[in-house]
């Protein structure tokens, strides 16, 4: 990075802000884009920028302070008013382009009024972000709730290179078509500088929709990572960077102490019984009531794993006050007692279902006991949860039994099992065939796919990002 500092900008700040006795505090957050932006951020003195998600009765200055001279680095605050999360959090994004983008035209709401909401809060990101970007910073903004702020920077006359990555999958030319304000939101795109997509499928799908539906739009340069776009005057870059996980942190929590004991009662809980987790927020995208019935069918097809196999499902909460999301959550409640009703034993019950997030030291003792991970999304932009997996199978045991529709079956297909979550027969005999798979193979598989986590961690992920986006630009 040289002399240039990191301004980061996301919907949601990386911080929790919660109220302990009476006192506010700020603690910083988790997830993927935490891991491996902030040690960047805080190594050089960076800024991020986002929605605190707390109302305006937390003293929000007096702690945004305190929290930068504890971290090292400066957090700026976009705050939002209820009908501003209203229209451009659950409705735009999380009711329009989140289901769209993810393939799933039968979930989408189109309203014009959510679409101007969702244009007004992006300036309103771009203007706090201009108000703090230096010179010297580069600017790298991030997701679909987003995907406007470059143009709208760039309206303010903001010159610094800007770096847009998309964290869900860009759909085919045939469902972006859909969108009523298709060319709108395609030309907000192409005033960033690079575009970044998981997988080259991804990326793909872009540089068709931008070619065929912004005259004048065409591919000058095609290279392994990424493509030049020429629109206009303009030169933008286009690549694919598969986002990963933190290999080291998550292989050497695995072997903590703490989480050791966990694995440990959870082990001598299961009784000799294989365990198959699955970790999803609670989103019609992650497949859950297909995977609930590709196991039920499992249940049928094979006598031999009754008391013997234990499905865990663990969801989180998410999104509570989308619709969409308060049936399914119904749907899972009524499913998981039908399966368990129809084939419980005394002393076996073969679903558990868990409504709420695990801490850490939970969260890496399942991953590191689990004998399959069953991650089975009908669409996924990357899914971590299959990374951290195979990066907490410290002992070579675990079968990954993976969506081909997850961003990761790019990385990990070859040694995972793959399944089309669709097809419940086949995926019901995944299950069946990673119950018996022997341990030579269950070994041979889980060390490729550590080694392939491994060697593509997130720092990489970080550096070959920024490596393109400072790249001089070839001459066309
Ligand atoms: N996760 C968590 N607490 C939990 C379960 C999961 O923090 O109880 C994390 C998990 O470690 C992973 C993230 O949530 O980093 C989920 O990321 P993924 O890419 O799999 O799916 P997304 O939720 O982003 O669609
Ligand atoms: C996905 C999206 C993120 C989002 C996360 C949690 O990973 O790509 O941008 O932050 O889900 O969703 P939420 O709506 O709670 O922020």
């Amino acid at each position: 990075m040289d002399d240039k500092r990191l301004l980061v900008v996301s919907n949601r700040l990386p911080i929790v802000v919660s109220e302990q006795e009476g006192n506010w505090q700020i603690t910083p957050g988790s997830g993927g884009l935490v891991t491996a932006l902030e040690p960047v951020i805080r190594g050089q003195g960076g800024t991020w920028v986002g929605w605190p998600g707390c109302d305006s009765s937390v003293p929000l200055d007096e702690l945004l302070d305190h929290f930068r001279q504890e971290q090292g680095y400066q957090l700026g605050a976009v705050p939002l008013g209820d009908d501003e999360v209203e229209r451009y959090y659950r409705g735009f994004s999380n009711e329009t382009l989140w289901p769209l983008f993810h393939d799933l035209l039968g979930h989408c709401h189109f309203s014009g009024t959510n679409w101007t909401t969702y244009q007004e809060v992006n300036r309103k990101f771009a203007a706090a972000t201009a108000d703090l970007a230096d010179e010297d910073h580069i600017v790298w903004i991030h997701d679909y709730q987003l995907a406007l702020v470059g143009h709208h920077l760039r309206e303010m006359g903001v010159e610094q290179t800007l770096g847009y990555f998309l964290h869900i999958p860009f759909p085919s030319l045939d469902l972006f078509r859909r969108l009523p304000w298709k060319e709108e939101l395609m030309r907000g795109l192409l005033d960033y500088d690079l575009l970044g997509f998981q997988t080259l499928r991804d990326r793909r799908n872009f540089v068709q929709c931008a070619t065929a539906l912004i005259p004048g739009v065409e591919t000058v340069r095609r290279h392994r990572h990424f493509s030049v776009l020429r629109h206009g005057e303009r030169l933008v870059r286009v690549g694919h960077f598969p986002i990963s996980i933190d290999f080291n942190e998550f292989d050497q929590g695995a072997r903590s102490h703490e989480v050791d004991e966990a694995a440990w009662y959870l082990h001598e809980n299961l009784q000799g019984r294989q365990l198959v987790l699955g970790i999803d927020r609670l989103d019609y995208t992650k497949g859950l009531p297909e995977r609930l019935y590709a196991f039920e069918r499992a249940l049928e097809m094979a006598p031999e794993l009754h008391g013997n196999i234990t499905l865990l499902q663990v969801v989180v909460p998410s999104r509570t006050l989308v619709p969409d999301y308060q049936n399914l959550k119904e749907l899972l409640d009524r499913e998981v007692g039908r399966i368990n009703a129809r084939f419980s034993q005394s002393g076996w019950v073969p679903i558990h279902y868990i409504y709420r997030s695990l801490d850490r030291t939970q969260l890496l003792a399942h991953y590191r006991t689990s004998e399959v991970a069953f991650i089975t999304p009908l669409r996924d932009g990357m899914n971590l949860v299959a990374k951290e997996y195979c990066a907490c199978s410290i002992d070579n045991n675990g079968v990954l039994l993976l969506s081909e529709f997850a961003g990761a079956a790019d990385q990990l297909g070859q040694h995972a099992l793959l399944v089309n979550p669709y097809d419940l027969d086949r995926t019901a005999g995944a299950i069946i065939e990673a119950f018996k798979m022997p341990t030579d193979e269950r070994r041979f598989r889980m060390s490729r796919l550590r080694n392939e986590v491994k060697r593509n961690d997130v720092h990489r992920w970080v550096g070959r990002f920024l490596n393109v986006l400072q790249m001089p630009l070839p001459q066309g």
